[in-house]
């Protein structure tokens, strides 16, 4: 029960956080540190964003919170990261290390969820979270990192980058 009050508390941080925020860039800033902060099981948070015009299509790391990961740029044949931006589809993964497509990013990370951004009906980038906890992310858990990626989206149509 107290994990699901946490979660609405942070959904309604998480709008204030939106209206507040003039670009995408300071919402995606600001979005990584709250939920970080916020979530006890959020142990890594961060932005992958498509690199306009790049050949063969390339993820490229923009704002996060946690570990520095080696991950800086990911073609979309790689990952679940890579999974999540070519389907357009979320990708929760309970247990990385039973997970082919799985790229470390810190030994300690047990689960991890991948939700695509979409802008004007693409996807532009990705919300990716790691968890230290195996199963962290149940529906609760999808719900709010969907409804930021929607957030994230939203602020790209309508504000400058
Ligand atoms: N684990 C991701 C790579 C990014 S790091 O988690 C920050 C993947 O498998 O695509």
């Amino acid at each position: 029960m107290l994990g699901i009050a946490r979660i609405e508390e942070v959904r309604t941080e998480i709008d204030r956080l939106s209206l507040a925020s003039s670009t995408a860039q300071e919402l995606m800033r600001k979005m990584v540190k709250l939920l970080h902060d916020r979530m006890l099981k959020y142990n890594w948070v961060g932005f992958y964003m498509l690199e306009a015009g790049a050949k063969p299509p390339m993820l490229v790391l923009g704002a996060f919170e946690g570990a520095v990961t080696p991950h800086v740029r990911i073609p979309l044949n790689q990952g679940i990261c890579g999974a999540a931006a070519s389907s357009g589809q979320t990708v929760i993964v309970d247990d990385v290390s039973k997970d082919p497509r799985y790229l470390a990013c810190s030994l300690e990370t047990k689960s991890e969820i991948v939700v695509p951004i979409f802008a004007s009906g693409v996807v532009v980038g990705e919300l990716d979270i790691d968890s230290h906890f195996p199963a962290a992310f149940t529906s609760e858990h999808r719900d709010l990192v969907q409804h930021c990626a929607v957030l994230v989206g939203k602020k790209l149509e309508t504000s400058s980058r």
